[in-house]
């Protein structure tokens, strides 16, 4: 009888225990407590409750792996969080989710969140953050998204990323302050979607070898210094339906290959050098919407093939050098809302 009682107070000592179960994650509190307090944390849009017992579990935006005992994602967008990012972070090696997009944040992306090794999606878009992106977050070896635009981040695409091989899939870089070369071994990227890196100071050449992005469906590096031609290689981007290279310095034709690029609805290479003639095969873009080459040095005549471009909405091939007449057969152009040819010498 004496033993039966003790096991069943034994058990309901258990059970008033596990009742008050405590946060699997109490650990990080103090991490997330710097983290809080780095970003002027009582000003914060909702803020969190950090006497709660239950710290950090419970605070929104942040999730408690409780298998793992360990965070997994910190997601405090648009909390008006402003001051810095603390280098703490890096203490987090089971997030696989951060962002703390569109905030005040200012300083320096810190390097030592490379010890973040299961981070797959990393957004700081739309901060004020500054300095240069770290190679050491080569170490992301799951990285997925990588949305850093918005920013005044300068220096140069660290090479080191092209380390992320297949798992990379969404790269914005776009409205920083970032100049030098795009580094040809990004091309390992081979399952890559969005490419976004306009409104840079980007220099050099369009890499051919970016011809192994298969499966990108958005190409945008318009508002940069780039030079060189248009790679012919990008014939193999079937999958494409947004390229802008507006407002670079590339030169040469417009590749005739570029006709395989059957997906297309948006192509725009306004404002470059571009010379040559517009190639007929481009006819094949069954589905483009928009055409913009405005502003360069094309010659010679409208090809007749365009009037399959039954979904055209905009076109713009003002300010070049094309000359003849307008083919009638453009008749079919029935979305058609917007039609430059200005400054050519083309007939109606
Ligand atoms: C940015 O955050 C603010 C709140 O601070 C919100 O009102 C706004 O919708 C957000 N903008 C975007 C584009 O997410
Ligand atoms: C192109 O897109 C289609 C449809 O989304 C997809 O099935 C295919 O795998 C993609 N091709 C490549 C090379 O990624
Ligand atoms: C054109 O768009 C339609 C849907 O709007 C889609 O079904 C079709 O596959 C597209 N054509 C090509 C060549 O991608």
């Amino acid at each position: 009888m004496m033993d039966l009682v003790l096991t069943l107070s034994a058990i309901l000592i258990t059970l008033t225990k596990t009742s008050v179960a405590t946060c699997a994650c109490t650990r990080r509190a103090s991490v997330i407590q710097t983290f809080y307090m780095a970003t002027n944390g009582a000003k914060w849009l909702r803020p969190w409750d950090m006497s709660s017992a239950d710290v950090p579990c419970g605070l929104e935006g942040v999730t408690c792996d409780v298998a793992l005992g360990d965070i997994t994602v910190i997601s405090v967008a648009g909390r008006s969080l402003r001051g810095s990012l603390p280098t703490a972070l890096g203490q987090l090696t089971a997030m696989t989710t951060f962002s703390v997009a569109n905030n005040s944040l200012s300083g320096t992306v810190p390097p030592e969140l490379s010890s973040c090794i299961a981070l797959y999606s990393f957004d700081i878009w739309r901060n004020s953050l500054s300095g240069t992106l770290p190679p050491e977050f080569r170490a992301w070896t799951k990285m997925f998204v990588f949305s850093v635009g918005s920013n005044q981040l300068t220096g140069t695409l660290p090479e080191a990323y092209s380390a992320w091989g297949a798992s990379q899939a969404f790269f914005y870089v776009d409205t920083n302050l970032l100049s030098g070369t795009l580094p040809g071994a990004f091309s390992s990227w081979t399952a890559l979607e969005v490419f976004t890196a306009y409104s840079n100071s980007i220099s050099g050449t369009l890499p051919p070898e970016y011809q192994s992005w298969a499966s990108i469906t958005d190409y945008h590096i318009q508002a940069n210094s780039l030079t060189g031609s248009l790679p012919s290689t990008y014939s193999a981007l079937v999958n494409l339906t947004t390229f802008d290279c507006s407002g670079n310095l590339l030169s040469g034709s417009l590749p005739e290959a570029f006709a395989s690029l059957m997906k297309l609805e948006k192509f725009y290479a306004f404002g470059n050098s571009l010379s040559g003639t517009l190639p007929p095969g481009y006819g094949a873009w069954k589905n483009v919407t928009g055409v913009l080459l405005y502003t360069n040095a094309i010659s010679g005549t409208l090809p007749s093939e365009y009037a399959q471009w039954t979904r055209v909405e905009t076109i713009d091939f003002g300010v070049n050098a094309l000359s003849g007449t307008l083919p009638a057969a453009y008749s079919r152009w029935t979305a058609l809302t917007v039609l430059h040819l200005g400054l050519n010498s083309i007939w109606a």
